[in-house]
């Protein structure tokens, strides 16, 4: 029986595992889905990604996972806290992430997805302030991060001179919000 670490009404997140690889290459190896990073994945950085989570599993209790749509079962793709150095100075912050299969994409997956996790976050762990960063022109991304209810704090070029957005919620923002704690798990 597969232990889930939140369930939401359509979809469910659980700890990835070397046996999603072939569905997790799918997406990663996808040049549109990977149209904001420097290019798309061959299998030994997937299969690096999968360790990255494995390991941040152990350290954190938390990491990137598997979503699961729950009335087919299927891998559709990722979301997930990770510790990022957001403003590049060496401090880490938690940071919720995804990515999804682009058959599934504006379905509404990322958006529920990623605020399920920022419960947990806020639910779990003492931080007080939980981030989104992106390319600037990934409308999507940012547009789930607005979703969540982050705001955007500030705008930095990256390394390739576009903008990288800066998006984050506080603890006492969070609980203003009507979906907060709303979620079955
Ligand atoms: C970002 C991503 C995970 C969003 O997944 P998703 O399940 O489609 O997200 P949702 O359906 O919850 O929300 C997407 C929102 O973006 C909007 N959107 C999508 N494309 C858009 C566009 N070109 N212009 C404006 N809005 C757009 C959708 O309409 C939706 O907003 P709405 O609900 O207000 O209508 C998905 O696009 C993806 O996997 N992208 C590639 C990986 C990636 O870049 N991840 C982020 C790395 S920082």
């Amino acid at each position: 029986m597969t232990k889930y670490i939140i369930e939401t009404d359509q979809i469910a997140l659980r700890e990835l595992t070397m046996a999603d690889f072939d569905a997790w290459h799918q997406i990663l190896s996808d040049k549109e889905t990977m149209q904001y990073y420097p290019r798309e994945f061959d299998e030994d950085q997937t299969r690096k990604w999968i360790n990255w989570n494995l390991d941040n599993y152990s350290k954190y209790g938390f990491g990137l996972w598997a979503v699961i749509l729950k009335k087919t079962n299927e891998f559709i793709g990722d979301c997930g806290i990770t510790m990022q150095n957001i403003y590049r100075d060496g401090n880490l912050f938690p940071e919720i992430g995804y990515h999804i299969n682009k058959r599934f994409w504006n379905k509404g997956y990322a958006s529920q997805a990623s605020k399920a996790c920022l419960e947990y976050v806020f639910k779990n762990t003492d931080f007080n302030e939980v981030f989104s960063y992106q390319n600037s022109t990934n409308i999507p991304s940012r547009k789930v991060a607005e979703k969540m209810g982050m705001s955007l704090r500030e705008e930095y070029p990256d390394q390739i001179n576009i903008k990288t957005s800066v998006y984050s919620i506080t603890r006492t923002e969070f609980l203003q919000l009507p979906y907060a704690f709303h979620n079955k798990r």
